[in-house]
């Protein structure tokens, strides 16, 4: 295993992540990609360290992937949600936390509705002087960071599996589709992809795609980390698609439907739902990516969904689990 310069203590956001950062983390996916192959697919990295899963929201795949993840390191889990718990008698989440930590929790995975929520509990662990560490598994609205961590390396070692680093996304082009407001995936995605070089296209309804976007794509621009990204917003969907060489299409909220961003589902996929037709605007080795879960004929049509020549999905989710691995070994001390 690599010896790493990793000095993060907990992963909130990518906004401040650097091309190296990325690297140790695809390096590192890389290896644990290549335990999974083995019979033996465990290796004793976190024995003795206890790692929590605090859902506070409802979750499929993240949630068992950071599990099984932790189970694969031999770390042993605590899994919390909120339907079980003391939550329902007035519990604060804080104090839900505190509960974990007198438990001997060493790494908090933390999903919340509300953005902000891991940071707060990041803060008082380190208030209180612990040495827990706090991965955020998706918090409102603001952040998604194994996500797009995860979709980093499915195309990373699509593109060179033997050694998936950044510098491959030199030039690529990738169009982010679809309902980009409420999309926690889509805002790491940018940073992740925008640092590591790649042209991003964003393409939605202006409802769903709002014009502080493109303030978003200026500012992002002259950032503090002088990385020159590269952020493109549209309204239709065809400039986002034209050459691209990976299209990433997300979830149409239909709660949404209720506060009228949209007239309905049909003109939605009319206008932006991805289909085979649609596609042959792309490079011809185009793949698609989602992070699940889909509306089938929605955003996505059924069949492209199933089709192993254009969709990265079932590869995303089993490299979630080599991903968040990675991350559990770089936060647990990577020893
Ligand atoms: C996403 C999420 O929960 O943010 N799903 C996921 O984690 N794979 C996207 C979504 O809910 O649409």
């Amino acid at each position: 295993m690599l010896t790493t310069a990793w000095t993060r203590r907990h992963v909130i956001s990518l906004a401040d992540f650097l091309p190296e950062d990325y690297d140790t983390i695809l390096q590192t996916a890389a290896s644990f990609s290549e335990v999974l192959t083995r019979r033996n697919k465990k290796v004793p990295t976190l024995q003795g360290q206890v790692v929590t899963n605090l859902f506070f929201e409802p979750s499929t795949r993240t949630r068992s992937s950071f599990e099984l993840a932790a189970k694969r390191l031999s770390a042993d889990t605590l899994n919390f949600s909120p339907g079980s718990s003391s939550l329902s008698k007035g519990e604060t989440i804080l104090d839900t936390a505190k509960t974990y930590l007198a438990m001997g929790t060493d790494i908090m995975v933390i999903r919340h509705k509300q953005a902000g929520v891991p940071q707060a509990i990041a803060n008082e662990m380190e208030r209180l002087g612990t040495n827990v560490r706090v991965l955020n598994a998706g918090d409102g609205q603001h952040e998604h960071p194994s996500q797009a961590l995860l979709d980093l390396y499915t195309i990373c070692s699509l593109l060179d599996p033997k050694n998936p680093r950044v510098d491959l996304l030199q030039g690529q082009k990738i169009a982010i589709v679809g309902d980009i407001l409420h999309s926690r995936v889509a805002r790491s995605n940018i940073w992740s992809l925008t640092a590591a070089g790649a042209e991003v296209h964003l393409a939605g309804p202006p409802t769903l795609l709002p014009q502080h976007f493109k303030e978003y794509a200026q500012a992002s621009q002259q950032n503090e980390l002088e990385l020159e990204r590269k952020l493109y917003v549209h309204w239709q969907l065809e400039p986002a698609l034209e050459n691209a060489d990976f299209v990433m299409t997300l979830r149409l909220q239909h709660e949404r439907m209720a506060q009228h961003l949209l007239p309905s589902l049909r003109e939605y996929h009319q206008r932006f739902g991805i289909t085979r037709d649609r596609l042959k605007l792309c490079k011809p080795h185009v793949k698609v990516l989602h992070p699940g879960p889909v509306n089938r004929g929605v955003e996505l049509n059924s069949d492209l969904m199933d089709d192993p020549e254009l969709s990265l999905i079932p590869q995303q989710v089993s490299n979630g689990v080599a991903v968040r691995m990675a991350l559990l070994y770089l936060l647990g001390g990577g020893r």
